[in-house]
């Protein structure tokens, strides 16, 4: 099966916009056949802030003595086997104050682990180089403008997802997303809407495209001759 793990974490219950497009993307995937899909919604089954700061390293890399429950770890392990067993990320990252909701650093931390995702001194090992990860954001306001506010969560994502882990990053946006709420956006209504429409136009395509190709991939190396 071609698998997809897809992550969301608005903390709207109804109306969320990246929501929608990453459940566009999600529809699409299952569309093709032969594949599967993992869904965590990161803010109604949250991840635990990570337990122990030894966790961010893999076990021969961790100081002597250090003392990490069972349960602590294997909780972590199951995170970064979902991660790797997929053959897609899909992460639903609406902007909260500038950067990730606390929810999907809350995950990040526990998968970017040095010598097991990411390299780090003897242990050069980067699993999921090359792998599709596929970024929806949500934004209320817009962010055009150099001399404004910043997005903090790009960089991040960037900097763990696509610098330490090697993953292939694809952003879809939509911004002024508060344009409906706040009266003093209502200028920027139809920027919105016609980025709301692009992005879950562009999900869907992406969505099926990338299945395809997994299911593709997977029946070429089923039969070991490199074609598809
Ligand atoms: C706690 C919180 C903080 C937010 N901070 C920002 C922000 O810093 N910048 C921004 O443009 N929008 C901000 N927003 C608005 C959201 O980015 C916007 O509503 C977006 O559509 C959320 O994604 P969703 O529709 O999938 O829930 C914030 C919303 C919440 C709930």
């Amino acid at each position: 099966m071609a698998h997809l793990l897809r992550l969301d974490s608005s903390a709207r219950p109804d109306g969320s916009v990246s929501r929608a497009i990453t459940g566009a993307f999600a529809d699409a995937w299952s569309s093709v056949a032969g594949t599967s899909v993992t869904w965590r919604n990161l803010h109604n089954d949250s991840v635990p802030h990570l337990p122990h700061a030894d966790l961010h390293c893999a076990p021969p890399l961790r100081p002597t003595g250090a003392t990490i429950s069972h349960r602590v770890e294997e909780f972590q392990l199951e995170l970064v086997g979902e991660l790797i067993g997929a053959d897609v990320l899909l992460v639903g990252a609406p902007l909260y104050n500038y950067t990730l909701p606390s929810t999907l650093k809350a995950w990040l931390d526990h998968v970017h682990v040095l010598g097991m995702t990411a390299p780090f001194l003897e242990l050069d090992t980067q699993p999921l180089a090359g792998r599709p990860a596929i970024v929806v954001s949500a934004r209320g306001a817009t962010y055009d403008d150099d001399a404004g506010p910043a997005d903090h969560a790009r960089p991040v994502l960037d900097a763990v997802l696509g610098g330490a882990m090697g993953m292939e990053l694809t952003y879809i946006g939509a911004d002024a997303t508060l344009a409906d709420l706040v009266p003093a956006m209502a200028p920027l209504k139809e920027r919105a809407e016609s980025e709301r429409a692009a992005a879950l136009a562009t999900a869907a395509e992406l969505g099926e495209r990338l299945a395809r190709e997994a299911v593709a991939a997977e029946g070429a190396a089923a039969r070991g001759d490199g074609t598809s």
